[in-house]
């Protein structure tokens, strides 16, 4: 499939329970058993319920959630080493679940490659020969894959480290192997399960702005697990937030951040410091027509604090949106502001949009 708007990855009605008969407990849980009850009377664990996603091609799909809601579950189910109690995984319009061993192997070996969060490295194979894995289970020798994988250590920021150990690597750095081995395989997917959990927080804002850039340059199919809210929202281009093993809510991460539906997902954020998060393109008024006077020109993409920076705080400024060179909407700092109390919402940056 060369649809280049078509999904990378489509999972479609899955449902994994755990328990001796997976399939009479499923019947209980579309009559409408949670995952306590479940529990409690049947002695099955729901692991997931009903999960419907669309992974967009070339883009980064985090999958948010507290431990036990069933993130891991769900990224085992991409490479089928959870087979499902029911539903489809699709990669590129096929269904993985139709696969024999073979299209299985070439799947997990050429198709996705796995970040781990404990790295995962072979302690007794140097970082060049870990970054080469792929290629090595493929019958390559380390002369045939050494640029290669070399290229990407360089890359991700381990010049001159190829003969080290990994053992004498800090964590971030392991990790940065692990990322290296993951882009040396050449394949479309990266699948990455707390891949950042284990680092301490200064090394981990690393890692992700290494992500970021990387996706910039590289636009590979990332499927993103995290606890951690401000990863998620740094990282993701679609969102998505599990609870018990059952989707609350996904989309656009500033879309659930203006609107979200679900009273979790509003403790969820909560906290969340809106005007780092937001965007002018959020809470800007959608038009191409000449503003009149404005204090100046913003980037459609620019946070909402850099905004406040520039305004000096004024809320009576109107600025001029821009993208790509043309005008695409105009700010009202005063919408600007109404974004940034959670209970307002979106419905209160149009309110405000309205008023001004
Ligand atoms: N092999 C298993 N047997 C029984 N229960 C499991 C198994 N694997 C996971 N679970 C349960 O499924 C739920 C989701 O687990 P998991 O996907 O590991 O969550 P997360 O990765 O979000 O922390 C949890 O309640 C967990 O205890
Ligand atoms: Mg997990």
């Amino acid at each position: 499939m060369t649809d280049d708007n078509a999904p990378k990855i489509s999972v479609r009605g899955l449902y994994k329970i755990f328990g001796d008969d997976p399939q009479t407990a499923l019947q209980r849980v579309k009559d409408g058993m949670g995952k306590t009850e479940l529990l409690a009377e049947t002695n099955h664990v729901l692991g997931l319920n009903d999960i419907n996603v669309d992974m967009p091609r070339g883009k980064t799909t985090v999958i948010m959630g507290l431990s036990g809601s069933g993130k891991s579950t769900l990224i085992r189910h991409l490479n089928r080493l959870i087979e499902p109690t029911a539903g489809e995984v699709l990669v590129d319009g096929d269904n993985i679940l139709d696969y024999g061993d073979k299209a299985l192997r070439d799947l997990r070996q050429h198709r996705m490659s796995m970040v781990f969060q404990k790295f995962a490295l072979l302690p007794h194979r140097t970082v060049l020969e870990n970054a080469g894995m792929a290629p090595a289970v493929d019958g390559k020798s380390k002369r045939q894959y050494a640029d290669e994988a070399t290229k990407w250590l360089d890359r991700v920021g381990l010049e001159g480290q190829g003969n080290q150990y990994p053992a004498q690597l800090s964590g971030g750095m392991q990790q940065r192997v692990g990322i290296a081995r993951a882009l040396t395989s050449n394949s479309d997917i990266m699948l990455m399960d707390e891949a950042f959990s284990a680092l301490d927080p200064l090394i981990r804002t690393d890692m992700q702005n290494l992500l970021i850039d990387l996706q910039g340059e590289l636009q590979k199919t990332v499927v993103f697990i995290t606890h951690d809210l401000d990863e998620a929202l740094k990282l993701a281009d679609h969102l998505v937030i599990l609870k018990d093993g059952f989707i609350v809510q996904q989309g656009e991460p500033q879309e659930i951040l203006l609107n979200p539906n679900d009273p979790y997902i509003e403790d969820f954020v909560a906290d969340i410091n809106r005007a780092r998060v937001l965007r002018v393109r959020s809470v800007m008024e959608e038009t191409t027509e000449d503003p009149g006077e404005v204090a100046g020109e913003v980037d459609h993409d620019a946070t909402l604090e850099s905004v406040i920076a520039e305004s000096g705080g004024d809320t009576t400024l109107r600025y001029r949106v821009m993208q790509d060179g043309r005008q695409v909407g105009v700010l009202h700092m005063r919408a600007l502001v109404r974004a940034l109390v959670p209970s307002g919402g979106a419905e209160g940056a149009a309110l405000a949009r309205a008023e001004a």
